[in-house]
């Protein structure tokens, strides 16, 4: 049956726009609601309570918004509050680590993976445990983890490959680079903006895996399976963001491309009561 309603995805941030390009590319005929809560973020340096509690008020708004299926376009959302979402969720929960995960291990040659993401994304361990399970089958596999939390900030101030974002970079990808990892997982929405810089500090050999593209396959086989298909006519795509709109775009236009972000609205997502959500 067809299906109108939009498919709403939300981030901490601007990350997860790095998740909507891929989704508009597979489903181009989709229309989409995006939230970025750039004025709570990041959510990687938040306590697991917190994470889940800001993860099921992003998970409120859209569902006010009459979405058909959440995407949960943020590691640290995803591997803290997936549970918590799905339970109380009465339409599909998309989130972005099983598919990153997979896409490592089928990736890698040397079996050599790098996990790099925020620090409550990586003190988790969510990660690592996926890719070990996925990659079981490959002898004597190794995984590198590490936190850069600052890559967050230098994604959301639009630092994506200067000399500070390459210092930084060389800081932590070193324990990766001195482990032979042949494969990087961007295992942080906002990391797939700083692609450039990890691959000049890595090399070009090293494969850096963007998880988005494997969540945009997951979307598109939900939106199958579920008979949930939108006829494509009148797509709209509309954003929100709990800080500054102007901002928000600002940074957003020159990776989004074709006039997008447009229209940004300024939204507070905090008097959401969730108590009664938390189990
Ligand atoms: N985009 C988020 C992620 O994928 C991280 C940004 C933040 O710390 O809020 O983990």
């Amino acid at each position: 049956m067809t299906d109108n309603r939009p498919i709403g995805i939300f981030d901490s941030g601007i990350g997860g726009l790095t998740v909507l390009r891929e989704i508009i590319a597979a489903a181009p005929y989709e229309s989409t609601i995006y939230f970025g809560d750039n004025g709570r973020a990041p959510y990687g340096t938040k306590s697991s309570d917190t994470i889940i509690r800001y993860s099921l008020q992003d998970m409120m708004f859209l569902n006010a918004q009459n979405v058909k299926m959440i995407v949960i376009a943020c590691n640290t959302a995803s591997t803290h509050a997936y549970d918590a979402l799905r339970k109380v969720c009465n339409v599909p929960v998309v989130e972005v680590v099983n598919p990153g995960a997979r896409a490592a291990v089928q990736a890698t040659s040397n079996g050599k993976i790098g996990i790099i993401a925020t620090r409550a994304t990586i003190n988790s361990g969510v990660y690592e445990s996926a890719v070990r399970a996925y990659g079981a089958v490959i002898p004597g596999l190794e995984v590198v983890s590490a936190a850069c939390p600052l890559f967050v900030s230098l994604a959301e101030e639009g630092w994506w490959d200067n000399e500070v974002a390459y210092l930084t970079a060389c800081e932590y990808l070193a324990p990766l680079k001195e482990a032979g990892v042949d494969t990087v997982v961007l295992a942080c929405t906002h990391y797939p903006l700083l692609a450039p810089v990890i691959s000049r500090v890595m090399g070009p050999d090293v494969k850096l895996i963007n998880s988005g593209v494997a969540v945009a396959g997951v979307v598109k086989d939900i939106l199958e399976s579920e008979d949930i298909i939108s006829d494509g006519i009148d797509v709209v795509r509309r954003f929100y963001t709990s800080d500054d709109p102007a901002m928000f775009e600002k940074i957003a236009a020159p990776f989004l491309g074709s006039g997008l972000p447009a229209g940004t609205r300024m939204v507070q997502v905090d008097h959401y009561d969730v108590t009664g959500l938390l189990r």
